[in-house]
C-alpha cells in the first residue's frame, strides 16, 4: 500500500477531490475497526471520527448550502461530527469521541461515499459563475481541511498505539535509514523592514493574511534542525533538572509531570534509548531531528545551547535561503511568536470564521511542516499552532541567535 500522499498540483478540482478523499482511506487501511474507534486522550481523536468529521465539513459547509433539496445523510451527524463550530450548533463533547461505538466504521464509510457522490453531482451541475467560484473556494478549503486531518490521523494513531505494551507498528515497511547529520552552520540574515504573510492568488488559510511589513533585526539561523544526538546531550547534562534553563511555566510542567525526556523516548535498564515510531519501537537515531518536543523543551534546549527560538517573521524571511536545510517535511519548528492575528486580520463571516481566528490566544506558532504533512500542504507562510505543552505532534526546533 502506498502511504505517500497524492501529488495534487495541476490536477482539476474533481480529481483533486477524489485523490485527497482516497488518501484518507489509504491512511486508515493498515488499521482495524477497533484501532479506528479508540481515543487515547482528549486532544487526539479516533480515526473513525476524523473520517466522519472531514466528510461532515463538506456536507455542512457545501451541500447544506448549495445542494438542491438538501437532506442530511443522518441528522444526528450534524452534532456528532461538529468539532468546534458554535455557528453550526450543538457538539458532541470532544473528550468523548472515543465513546462513539455508533455509527460503526461501515456506516462512516457509507457516509463518505454518499457525500462524495453528492459532491460529484454538485460539481458537475450547471452553476452561475459566481456560484461556481464559491463552490470551488469551499471545496479547496474542504480539501485543505481534510489534509490537516490526515496529519492529525497519523499523530493521533501514533499516540494511540504508544499506549500498548505491544508497541504495535502502524507501518510494516522498515524505517528509511537516515544519513549522518551535517555539521550545523550559522546562516546570516541582515533583516530590515520585511514583508510577511501570503501573497499571490494561490490558496492560503485566513490566518496567513494580510501580508504586512514587519521590522526584523539582524539574526542568524541554524542551517538544520536540532538532532536527537544533540538533544540527548542536553538530557545527559541534566537539562531537565536545571531550573535556570526553563520558563517558569515549563519548569512547573516538567516537575509536576515528572518529565525527563522527549515524549516517545524510553531508556532501558542497560541505559540504551529507544523511540516509539509509526514503525514500532526503534533504537534512537542520533542523526534524525529531535521531535515530539513541547515548546517548553525546545526553549530550554535553546537556552542551554546559548541560542533561542526564532520568531515566525525570522523563519519566514529566511525561508527562501538556499543555505537552510530541513525547512519542510521533517518536523514543525517551534517559534517564540504567539499565535496572534496579523495586523488587519479579518474574521470571515459565518461559522467558517471560527476556523482559525478564535484560537488566537495562548498558543504558539510553528513553521515549516512535518513528515506527516501531506505534500501540497506546505507553504513558507503557513502558520501551524499549538499550546506550549503539546508534544504529540511532530514538533522540533531550529536554533536562532543574534547576528
Ligand atoms: C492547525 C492543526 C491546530 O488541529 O485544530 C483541523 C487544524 N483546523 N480542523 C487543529 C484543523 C480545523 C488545527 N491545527
Ligand atoms: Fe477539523
Amino acid at each position: 500500500m502506498d502511504m505517500r500522499p497524492p501529488q495534487l498540483t495541476d490536477m482539476p478540482l474533481d480529481a483533486r477531490y477524489s485523490a485527497v478523499r482516497a488518501h484518507t482511506l489509504a491512511l486508515a487501511a493498515p488499521l482495524s475497526d477497533e484501532d479506528c474507534g479508540a481515543q487515547s486522550m482528549p486532544d487526539a481523536s479516533p480515526v473513525k471520527w476524523h473520517m466522519a468529521h472531514t466528510t461532515w465539513f463538506f456536507e455542512t459547509f457545501i451541500l447544506e448550502r448549495m445542494e438542491p433539496d438538501f437532506a442530511p445523510f443522518h441528522p444526528a451527524f450534524r452534532v456528532l461530527f461538529n468539532s468546534y463550530y458554535n455557528g453550526v450548533g450543538d457538539k458532541h463533547p470532544r473528550a468523548q469521541r472515543g465513546l462513539l461505538t455508533r455509527p460503526a466504521m461501515a456506516q462512516v464509510r457509507a457516509y463518505r461515499a454518499d457525500v462524495d457522490a453528492r459532491m460529484a453531482r454538485l460539481l458537475a451541475a450547471e452553476l452561475e459563475a459566481e456560484q461556481r467560484a464559491v463552490l470551488e473556494m469551499l471545496i479547496t478549503l474542504g480539501l485543505q481541511h481534510e489534509q490537516q486531518h490526515q496529519e492529525l490521523i497519523l499523530t493521533d494513531v501514533k499516540h494511540l498505539l504508544a499506549q500498548s505494551a505491544l508497541l504495535p507498528a502502524y507501518l510494516d515497511a522498515p524505517r528509511a535509514v537516515e544519513t549522518a547529520a551535517a555539521p550545523v552552520a550559522w546562516v546570516n540574515f541582515e533583516g530590515g523592514l520585511a514583508e510577511i504573510g501570503h501573497a499571490g492568488d494561490g490558496f492560503c488559510f485566513d490566518n496567513e493574511l494580510p501580508r504586512h511589513k514587519q521590522y526584523v533585526a539582524p539574526f542568524q539561523l541554524a542551517s538544520r534542525l536540532v538532532t536527537n544526538g544533540e538533544y540527548l546531550a542536553f538530557v545527559a547534562a541534566g537539562g531537565y533538572f536545571n531550573a535556570a534553563l526553563w520558563l517558569a511555566e515549563g519548569w512547573d510542567w516538567v516537575r509536576t509531570q515528572g518529565i525527563k525526556a522527549p515524549f516517545y523516548w524510553h531508556q532501558d535498564e542497560q541505559g540504551a534509548w529507544t523511540e516509539f515510531t509509526l514503525h514500532g519501537a526503534q533504537p534512537l537515531d542520533l542523526d534524525r531531528p529531535a521531535t515530539h518536543l513541547s515548546l517548553f523543551e525546545a526553549d530550554a534546549y535553546a537556552h542551554w545551547a546559548g541560542a533561542r527560538l526564532p520568531t515566525e517573521a525570522e523563519w519566514e524571511v529566511a525561508s527562501a535561503s538556499t543555505h537552510l536545510q530541513q525547512m519542510f517535511g521533517h518536523c514543525w519548528q517551534w517559534t517564540s511568536s504567539s499565535y496572534a492575528p496579523y495586523p488587519g486580520f479579518q474574521v470571515a463571516p459565518g461559522a467558517l470564521g471560527e476556523y482559525n481566528g478564535k484560537f488566537m490566544l495562548n498558543q504558539y506558532v510553528l513553521r515549516g511542516s512535518s513528515c506527516a504533512t501531506p505534500d501540497g500542504h506546505t507553504r513558507a507562510t503557513y502558520r501551524n499552532f499549538f499550546p506550549a505543552g503539546a508534544r504529540w505532534q511532530f514538533t522540533g526546533l531550529r536554533l536562532a541567535r543574534r547576528h
